[in-house]
């Protein structure tokens, strides 16, 4: 039996099992944060524009560099105009001028980025077909019509950067200032699933329920205790929601501790529909602890709901997840 709750959005996790209707508060560690300090702090530059010395790592990542790369390979021909929005070192831009496009524009919002990325594209030997523009892309038009724009500004669960607000804003000035058609986007697509689990937060001896980010498929610290259930899929070049929204139960498939959600986001980098397949990228998970563990038995319903919105932080859904009216 699951009870249904007056307030749409109210967020909430409970069990249906007769031993238990339970309701969980606020992560007491989150709470020692001041949001508004992280907002300022983090959010407003580290969530959304990314300093120099944090590219290393991006770079180094080979699911996401392999996956833009093949899939740039594959959308972008030779004589093609590119956009990137938010160009880091750009790489991206590279691979778009490497594949043979005969303009790109690149834009980037920090001025040291920017700088950087000039010189590493000159470097590269594509310093007369890209273009990097220090700039916002959340108000940016290129000055001519373009077949594909790349954008990576991409979170697990569309958290904390801003891809989806991003793109919907170039659409609308683009369709003002060009008409249709749309470039093509990559990524094309994404789906985003959730997943009830048991995370041994312990770290020797010393119990810190932490957000945490893990490969997929890496079973590290956690215990899988129901399938995950898809709560967002959507393709860029159609009209999209930046309001993602879940309401679902889902059935224990072991006994255990309820302590932690796993956020699993997969980008679909490009469709090879004449392969009938996709270029992925699958982000590392992101794990966020609930603020209270709930036990649970094999055969339980677990009921969740809450929402968030794209861009985010982690503390949002943090909230979202454990809020209790
Ligand atoms: C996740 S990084 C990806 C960088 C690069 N495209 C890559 O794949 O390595 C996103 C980049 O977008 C930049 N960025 C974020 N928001 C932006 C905005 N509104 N306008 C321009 N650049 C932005 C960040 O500073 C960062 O360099």
């Amino acid at each position: 039996m699951t009870t249904a709750l007056a307030h749409p959005q109210t967020p909430f996790y409970q069990s249906s099992s007769p031993r238990t209707a339970l309701r969980t508060r606020l992560i007491p560690q989150m709470r020692a944060v001041d949001r508004a300090d992280v907002e300022d702090a983090e959010d407003a530059m580290l969530g959304q524009f990314i300093p120099i010395h944090y590219h290393y790592q991006m770079l180094d990542q080979q699911a996401r560099i392999g996956g833009f790369e093949q899939a740039i390979n594959y959308a972008v021909k030779p004589g093609m105009k590119v956009v990137e929005l938010g160009a880091g070192t750009g790489v991206l831009s590279f691979f778009a001028a490497r594949a043979g496009a005969a303009k790109v524009y690149s834009v980037e919002r920090l001025p040291h980025v920017a700088k950087a990325a000039r010189r590493f594209i000159a470097a590269n030997g594509f310093g007369d077909r890209v273009e990097i523009v220090n700039g916002d892309a959340a108000t940016y038009l290129p000055p001519e019509p373009v077949d594909v724009v790349v954008c990576e500004m991409l979170h697990a669960g569309m958290l904390r950067e801003k891809q989806l607000t991003v793109i919907a804003s170039f659409k609308e000035r683009y369709l003002a200032r060009f008409g249709g058609p749309l470039p093509r986007f990559i990524p094309e697509a994404a789906i985003m699933a959730l997943q009830p689990l048991m995370t041994d937060y312990q770290f020797h001896g010393y119990q810190a329920p932490v957000p945490m980010f893990v490969d997929v498929n890496n079973a590290h610290r956690t215990t899988n205790l129901s399938m995950p259930a898809l709560y967002a899929m959507f393709t860029y070049g159609d009209d999209y929601a930046t309001r993602f929204a879940i309401d679902q139960d889902f059935a224990m498939e072991r006994t255990g501790t309820l302590n932690s959600l796993r956020i699993i986001t997969k980008n679909l980098l490009a469709l090879v529909c004449e392969e009938n397949r996709s270029i992925d990228w699958d982000m590392q998970d992101l794990i966020i602890p609930l603020a209270t563990p709930l036990a649970v038995e094999t055969g339980d319903v677990v009921r969740m709901r809450f929402s968030y919105n794209a861009g985010d932080s982690m503390l949002a859904i943090a909230e979202a997840i454990d809020k209790d009216e």
